[in-house]
């Protein structure tokens, strides 16, 4: 039962009704700005999965760092140390665990925590696996207890603990096997045991892409595509791709249909503008929950702090999905900042969502 308390209404923020742009009560069906990856889009993704640490656009840390440890692994002849990715959907995790296999000239397998859920499932991924090969697993975070366990001998000494019979009778055998890397991807690297860890020797995180940085990876993307895109027309894509390349390669695809169904030859600013206006793009890639987010602490809460349950029951999703996927993004623009009492909404936010910040609103007082 929600406790309405009469005395302490929060006060109503100022507003500026013809900008304000509606939150709606349910969140719209087609969200191009999801950073997962939908259903079907697996496939087309591949035909624009750069390939070559040259075509890997942005990340330039996470690339130095990579580019020195194949070199130094090539050079003494050994296999790359395990590898621990995270960061949000969308950011390039799969493609980099990908373009590493194929920059140390090996196999890269690939896997996710769900479909090991038996030890035979990982026993059998690790007994085929060559010299010097990749094993990706997503969303590590995820693994079985027992899976675990047999990875952590696997990831040390390139070892496999078998245990045979029951009771007293029990005996363990260890099979060798190859040298290997395993490269773990996760959008939660606190969910991690310790123990798994501490088992990588790399451990890095990738961030959101600058506007600059998305552009080119969608004028790239227009290429392979053979879009006509004008370098405004990807900045405009870019800017509203909330610092993910997945979405960013996700809306020119939309534009492109845009363009090609009014018969414009080539995407340009205006194009690219008026085409995700039509899909109902926000100028600053935000979606439903995002606005949602923002609009409760600012309607709600007079800017907050608010705590992070609340705005969770406010928004439908859980917290950790808030924490990780939704709070980064709008921490990077500037829109929210984490306080140790709450959540507070900038006055960068008010202004987007069309409210006065509530420094303005304090002038308006006699
Ligand atoms: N640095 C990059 N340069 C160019 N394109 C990129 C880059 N990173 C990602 N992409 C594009 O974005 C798409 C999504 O990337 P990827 O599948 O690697 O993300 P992910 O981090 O594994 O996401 P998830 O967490 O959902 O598994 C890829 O198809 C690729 O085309
Ligand atoms: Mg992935």
């Amino acid at each position: 039962m929600a406790i309405i308390s009469s005395k302490k209404q929060p006060q109503e923020p100022h507003r500026q009704p013809k900008q304000r742009r509606e939150v709606t009560s349910a969140p719209p069906q087609d969200n191009l700005l999801q950073a997962e990856a939908a259903v079907d889009e697996g496939k087309q993704e591949e035909s624009i999965r750069p390939q070559r640490f040259a075509d890997y656009i942005g990340q330039k840390d996470l690339k130095d760092v990579l580019d020195i440890a194949i070199k130094a692994a090539k050079s003494r002849g050994e296999v790359l140390d395990h590898l621990l990715l995270y960061g949000p959907p969308g950011l390039g995790k799969t493609t980099m665990a990908m373009i590493l296999a194929s920059e140390m000239g090996v196999n890269c397998k690939i896997t996710s925590a769900p479909a090991l859920e038996r030890p035979r499932d990982i026993v059998g991924l690790l007994v085929n696996l060559k010299p010097g090969d990749v094993l990706f697993i997503d969303e590590i975070h995820r693994l079985s207890r027992m899976t675990e366990e047999i990875l952590y001998p696997a990831m040390e000494d390139y070892r496999l603990d078998i245990t045979i019979g029951k009771g007293s009778s029990t005996k363990t055998r260890s099979i060798p096997l190859s040298k290997f890397t395993l490269v773990g991807a996760t959008t939660r690297a606190g969910a991690l045991t310790s123990p798994l860890r501490d088992r990588f020797g790399l451990i890095q995180k990738l961030r959101f892409y600058e506007v600059d940085e998305l552009s080119k990876i969608v004028l790239r993307s227009a290429q392979l595509l053979q879009t006509a895109i004008t370098e405004d027309g990807a900045t405009e894509v870019a800017r509203r791709s909330r610092g993910t390349p997945r979405i960013a390669n996700r809306l020119l695809k939309r534009v492109r249909d845009y363009a090609q169904v009014k018969s414009f030859a080539e995407i340009n600013e205006k194009v690219a503008a008026e085409g995700l206006q039509l899909f109902q793009v926000d100028p600053c890639g935000l979606d439903w929950t995002d606005r949602r987010m923002l609009s409760v602490i600012i309607e709600q809460f007079n800017g907050g702090p608010v705590g992070l349950e609340t705005i969770a029951a406010a928004t439908g999703e859980d917290t950790q999905t808030i924490e990780e996927v939704y709070e980064p993004y709008l921490m990077q623009i500037g829109y929210l900042s984490r306080t140790t009492r709450g959540r507070v909404a900038t006055p960068a936010a008010y202004k987007h969502l069309g409210f006065k910040p509530p420094n303005e609103q304090l002038s308006l007082l006699p």
